[in-house]
């Protein structure tokens, strides 16, 4: 904890109640309500948690005004742009980038965790073809308590070490099957002659029949959305994964919980519903009908990849992927992409548009993951599993980080209640 020279004075009635402050290395200070109930008898407010700090953490900084991403203070250009995702997952881990040996032994340990127990077939084959991938993987990495017993024990150290390596190893592992098993193609083996992200692709696109030659542009195209979507800071699913391990869960359950409440279109499952939304407006023309829906208060609809609850600048993870958008689809020859021409005049458009400007809306990572990702040949159903591999190591981080806590409580906020005082129950006649 920060130190805590400062304090703030709360008043209610005639009374007031001192609150320390702690200031971080970074943001905003916060003010220490923990001793507030006990002390005034009240409860503080804050559905959304907007304005509510609910750990400490060292892991990732986000400076929503400036448009900043730290990751152990390393910003995510540079990081995409000179690191790759397995040094990264060091990095989240371990806090500091590692030596060549560090990274040597810590890439043979993730590419020899890379294969499930074979057991675990049985588990796809027990899904409709038609299930959502997100439904299979949620249910697949949940069954991993019932497989690997031996790296469930959160009080053991190294235990906590094998299923950090086993989840960030195996996740590729799981996602390309259930890609594999909603198409009703066969699954295909992780190799360890491979790099992480040119295993999952061929994992995802080889067939007995043909093997699947990785392009090294694509790969790197791949291994770049990895580490642009592997933490961010207290997001939702990542604070369900701490709300879940602060009761003392399995590892597994944890990033279960994590993959679901991930799926939801205004978190990770946004990436899908963008690519959706670019395919509803199809031209540049109808732009203006969607726009103008967006800012109807009386239409649900949002411009999905937009608005942030945190970023009221430019998501700089959007900012790269924006960039990967142009080299990839000039390699694959369809840089005439329709879907990319919509989604950049739609940018251009919404972000000359007052009502965007003044509600601080910008492009997040969603926005043009999904027009890399359908380039690559995924369909849009892959896209929320390929956003939940990538941040299996955010999770693990954050999970990891919190057993260490001596702060760590079970998470257990109180509520506003408006519902009915106490009364007498009525027998079915008096009603
Ligand atoms: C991710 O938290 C993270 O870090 C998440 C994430 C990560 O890496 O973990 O970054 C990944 O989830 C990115 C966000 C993906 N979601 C979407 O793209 C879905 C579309 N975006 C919105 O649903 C929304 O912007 C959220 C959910 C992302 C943020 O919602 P907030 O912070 O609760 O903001 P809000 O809903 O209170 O909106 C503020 C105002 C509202 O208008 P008023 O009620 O004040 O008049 O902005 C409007 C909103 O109506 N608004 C939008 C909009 N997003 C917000 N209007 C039109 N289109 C949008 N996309």
């Amino acid at each position: 904890m920060a130190d805590t020279k400062k304090h703030a004075t709360l008043t209610i009635g005639d009374d007031s109640y001192e609150l320390p402050i702690h200031s971080p290395t970074a943001g905003p200070d916060v003010i220490d309500i923990r001793a507030l109930y006990g002390k005034a008898g009240v409860f503080t407010y804050d559905p959304g948690f907007t304005s509510t700090a609910s750990c400490d953490s060292t892991i990732t900084f986000i400076d929503g005004g400036k448009g900043e991403l730290l990751h152990r203070g390393y910003p995510i250009d540079q990081l995409a742009g000179q690191s790759h995702y397995l040094e990264v997952c060091y990095l989240l881990l371990y806090g500091e980038l590692p030596s060549a040996a560090q990274l040597e032994a810590f890439e043979f340990s993730i590419t020899h965790h890379t294969m499930l127990h074979e057991q675990m077939v049985n588990f796809f084959r027990g899904f409709r073809r038609d299930a959502h991938p997100m439904a299979i993987m949620v249910g697949v990495v949940g069954a991993m308590s019932a497989f690997y017993h031996d790296s469930t024990d959160i009080s053991d150290e190294r235990q906590r070490e094998v299923a950090s390596h086993r989840l960030i190893a195996k996740m590729p592992t799981i996602a390309a099957w259930a890609f594999k098993y909603h198409i009703g193609q066969p699954f295909v083996y992780p190799r360890n002659d491979l790099d992480y992200a040119s295993n999952f692709l061929r994992m995802c696109f080889a067939v007995p029949a043909e093997d699947y030659d990785v392009n090294p542009i694509l790969s790197r195209a791949m291994d770049r959305i990895f580490t642009l979507h592997a933490d961010h800071e207290q997001n939702a699913s990542t604070s369900t994964v701490r709300l879940a391990s602060s009761s003392g869960a399995n590892p597994f359950a944890c990033i279960a919980a994590g993959i679901a409440c991930l799926w939801g279109p205004a978190h990770g499952g946004a990436n899908q519903a963008c690519l959706e939304m670019l395919e509803e407006i199809g031209t540049v023309d109808r732009i203006p009908e969607f726009i103008a829906r967006a800012k109807d208060k009386n239409d649900p609809f949002r411009l999905m990849g937009f608005g942030h609850r945190v970023y009221k600048n430019h998501d700089p993870r959007a900012t790269v992927m924006k960039q990967s958008a142009d080299e990839v689809l000039e390699l694959l020859g369809v840089e005439d992409n329709p879907k990319l021409q919509v989604a950049k005049a739609l940018e251009k458009q919404a972000l000359e548009d007052p009502y965007f400007a003044e509600k601080k809306l910008f492009p997040n990572v969603d926005f043009y993951s999904g027009i890399i990702l359908e380039a690559m040949g995924f369909p849009t159903s892959m896209f929320t599993p390929i956003f939940a591999l990538s941040r299996t190591v955010g999770w693990i981080s954050q999970w990891k980080e919190q057993l260490g806590d001596p702060q760590m409580k079970i998470g257990r906020p109180r509520q506003l209640y408006q519902g009915e005082t106490a009364r007498d129950y009525q027998d079915i006649e008096d009603r």
